[in-house]
């Protein structure tokens, strides 16, 4: 793991916006894992703001809420095109988002796993972490051998995105995310947290122990995860200037 501490939120974001720039530039087909809630959203920002060639690109998100019609402004269908999709030169056919509104969920999760396969696998997966430690969906107690299927939310999580509800009751109690076992199989996973809320699951994730209760903290056994952070996010880390230290002490040929 790299853990990447940066003084704010927009620090961390230069960075990741440079990252999935040079992958764009670098193969221009690559396929980009993509994710939703309000950690990304200046990150999107800042990739529109680059006028980045988009035309080849494939995506596919990490989940959507079961039973919210893509059209519902609360679905993470709507997040990305308002928030992305929308504003860069993406092909509409190239853009794959968990239905929601799927007859037969598992034949469906079935067919998205096939579909991340036949494009040639996820090159670049963006994360954000849930205040429990959560990736996409990947509630705590996911199998880490988990592929795309059916999740009920935690309590928490419900809290927690209950402001893009009209309260938290509204908040749907089932999701479509990918697995922890597809999340694994990107050839690179870049997760981003900022705030003191995410601070607990950060530390969890990142110095606590591999486990299920925790499921970013598989990204451990991920050849090629970074972990890029604000202050606030990194500040119940307890080897931070080390981390610091060796992002500003890398090699010349492994930086940016
Ligand atoms: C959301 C998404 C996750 C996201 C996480 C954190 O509900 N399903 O993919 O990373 O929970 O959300 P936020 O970025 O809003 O804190």
């Amino acid at each position: 793991m790299e853990i990447i501490i940066q003084p704010t939120e927009a620090d961390s974001v230069d960075i990741a916006a440079r990252i999935i720039a040079r992958l764009l530039r670098e193969k221009p087909n690559a396929v980009l894992g993509l994710a939703t809630g309000s950690t990304p959203l200046r990150l999107y920002r800042a990739l529109i703001a680059m006028n980045l060639d988009w035309s080849q690109v494939t995506s596919f998100n990490l989940d959507e809420y079961v039973g919210l019609d893509p059209n519902s402004p609360m679905s993470y269908h709507s997040f990305m095109w308002a928030n992305l999709f929308d504003h860069i030169n993406i092909r509409k056919d190239k853009v794959n988002i968990p239905d929601g509104t799927a007859k037969d969920i598992p034949a469906f999760c079935a067919e998205y796993e096939e579909k991340i396969k036949s494009a040639g696998g996820i090159d670049l997966q963006v994360l954000g972490i849930g205040t429990e430690g959560h990736i996409g969906f990947n509630e705590p107690t996911s199998s880490l051998g988990s592929r795309t299927r059916i999740k009920t939310l935690t309590p928490q999580t419900r809290r927690d995105n209950a402001r893009f509800f009209d309260g938290e009751d509204k908040v749907p109690t089932h999701v479509i995310t990918m697995g922890i076992g597809t999340i694994m199989e990107a050839r690179e996973n870049l997760l981003l947290a900022f705030g003191a809320n995410k601070a607990h699951a950060i530390a969890q994730a990142v110095e606590g122990p591999i486990s299920s209760i925790n499921p970013a903290s598989i990204l451990q056994m991920h050849p090629q995860a970074k972990v890029c952070v604000d202050a606030e996010a990194a500040s119940q880390l307890t080897r931070s200037e080390y981390y610091k230290w060796v992002y500003a002490n890398k090699p010349a040929w492994q930086r940016l």
